[in-house]
């Protein structure tokens, strides 16, 4: 997208233009000069390598990185030994940067014998001040840290890499700016992630995400819908809408707007076969769009509906707004409502204060509820957030009790709601060739589950009828029909 994008027209003598966008692209044809010298330098195009962590808004950010990146000239790769490495970290467990900190160290011994190799650090993890200290003292061969703010200037911050010596750093707190029409390059041709809104204002004790993205803005309809028509021209059929809360879109835009609405917009869109979204917050899910999604011919049957713990004042500690009874009256509801649609969820065991009579009820809400499938995490104290500063914090042995039986019940849960389609005939998009045995190609059904069937590579990104032989667990074996 915007890939055919002619950089030949602006002249990188002259001066910076005013405007975001066009100020963008005039250091991306800049940035193409450098990277042609280095071209000349190696003998051969340079490499770049782009690892993502984290959730799909990261993914996405990596898209734009790598969009700028080809228009530029570097030869995209997936091998970490290139001439450029980019890690898009996460933060929301420790585990996420203790993940990004081990893996430095092997990027480091690459560099030591690649003597232009350049790395850069960006994401959610670069807006903790105590990580950037971390990395100028420990890390020093880390050459560009930037943070989730200021993504869109990554042209600038390339040529800045190219012009000057030492570690470049540049992070914002926050931003109210979104700049449109920047290149992309998708993973996928034929389904794509879009940006509704950026940040969090919810503020769940736990959660870090809040202080790494900012307060919430939502894009403008108008270049939301543009967005996807071009997807859609472009051979896209699935698009998936993100968020962090995506229930809350558009209460701070000139003209407010409901996420309900949004979606309504965007079912218009003529060729677009398949509309998803992620994530939603249970407190703001209207009854306007359990309609809507239950109208709809292009929404999957799926909601993602994090409910993080069963018990209310589990959830009354996380800030999360809701009681267990309220989750349960909305999840029932839209069980009734839409009967085929799968819901997933989240889950944190071990928030200060959770005791085993606590986990219980976590339990008994998956039992009524019945997930699809559920995320299960282990409490992770993040630096700053109010939980952190909670004196009450679990034992280990208590989280882990209590975790095993968590995923013990969602796995039954899932094993039953996925089953229940066998035998039945359902529309599939294929997304690959199977990993295990390329006989197969591998789809995914509306309700977000994935079948493997016999099928070649012509298929890739066609809806097709698949009926539903076996249900292997979490996934099915079927045939086309
Ligand atoms: N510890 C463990 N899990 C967390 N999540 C967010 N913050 C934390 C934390 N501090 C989980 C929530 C959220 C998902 C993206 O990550 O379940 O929905
Ligand atoms: Fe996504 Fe949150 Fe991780 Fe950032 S911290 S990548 S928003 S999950």
């Amino acid at each position: 997208m915007f890939q055919n994008i002619d950089l030949e027209k602006y002249d990188v003598t002259g001066q910076v233009p005013v405007e975001e966008t066009e100020k963008q692209y005039y250091y991306m044809a800049k940035a193409r000069g450098h990277v042609q010298n280095l071209a000349a330098e190696l003998g051969r195009r340079p490499t770049c390598c782009v690892t993502t962590f984290g959730c799909q808004m990261n993914a996405r950010d990596s898209e734009k990185l790598v969009g700028i990146l080809e228009l530029v000239g570097y030869e995209i790769t997936e091998d970490e030994n290139a001439d450029f490495v980019i890690y898009n970290t996460c933060t929301v467990r420790d585990n996420a940067n203790q993940k990004v900190y081990g893996r430095l160290g092997v990027l480091q011994n690459y560099k030591k014998k690649n003597p232009h190799m350049k790395i850069a650090l960006c994401g959610c993890m670069m807006q903790e001040p105590s990580v950037i200290e971390k990395i100028k003292k420990s890390y020093r061969f880390v050459d560009l840290i930037f943070g989730t703010h200021n993504i869109f200037k990554f042209a600038e911050l390339l040529c800045g890499l190219f012009e000057n010596e030492g570690m470049l750093i540049d992070i914002w707190e926050d931003t109210d700016k979104i700049v449109e029409d920047l290149p992309v390059e998708r993973k996928f041709p034929f389904k794509s992630g879009i940006n509704i809104m950026f940040g969090c204002n919810n503020f769940c004790s736990y959660c870090i995400v809040p202080y790494v993205r900012g307060r919430e803005r939502s894009r403008n309809p108008k270049d939301i819908i543009r967005e996807i028509e071009k997807l859609v021209a472009d051979g896209v059929v699935e698009i998936m809408l993100l968020g962090q809360n995506v229930n809350s879109y558009g209460k701070n835009l000139e003209e407010p707007m409901s996420f309900a609405q949004l979606l309504q917009e965007i079912e218009k869109i003529e060729g677009l076969q398949r509309i998803r979204f992620m994530t939603s917050h249970p407190k703001d899910l209207s009854d306007e769009l359990i309609q809507v999604m239950k109208n709809s011919k292009k929404i999957c049957k799926h909601l993602h509906l994090p409910v993080q713990a069963g018990s209310t004042k589990i959830l009354t500690g996380m800030n999360r707004r809701y009681t267990k009874e309220q989750y349960l009256e909305l999840a029932l509801k839209i069980r009734r409502e839409i009967p085929d649609i799968a819901i997933t969820t989240d889950i944190i065991v071990g928030f200060p204060g959770e005791t085993l009579e606590d986990v219980q009820e976590t339990i008994d809400v998956i039992e009524k509820v019945q997930y699809d499938n559920a995320f299960t995490f282990i409490y992770s104290k993040r630096t700053g957030t109010p939980a952190a500063a909670m004196e009450n914090q679990v034992p280990e042995e208590i989280v882990k009790e209590g975790f095993d039986k968590v995923l013990k019940c969602v796995q039954e849960t899932a094993r039953k709601q996925v089953s229940k389609y066998e035998g039945m005939v359902m529309d599939a998009l294929v997304e690959e060739i199977n990993e295990h045995d390329s006989s197969l190609v591998t789809g995914r059904l509306s309700n977000n589950t994935i079948v493997h069937f016999p099928g070649d590579a012509s298929l890739i990104g066609k809806i097709v009828d698949v009926k539903l032989e076996e249900c292997h667990g979490f996934y099915y074996m079927g045939h086309r029909v």
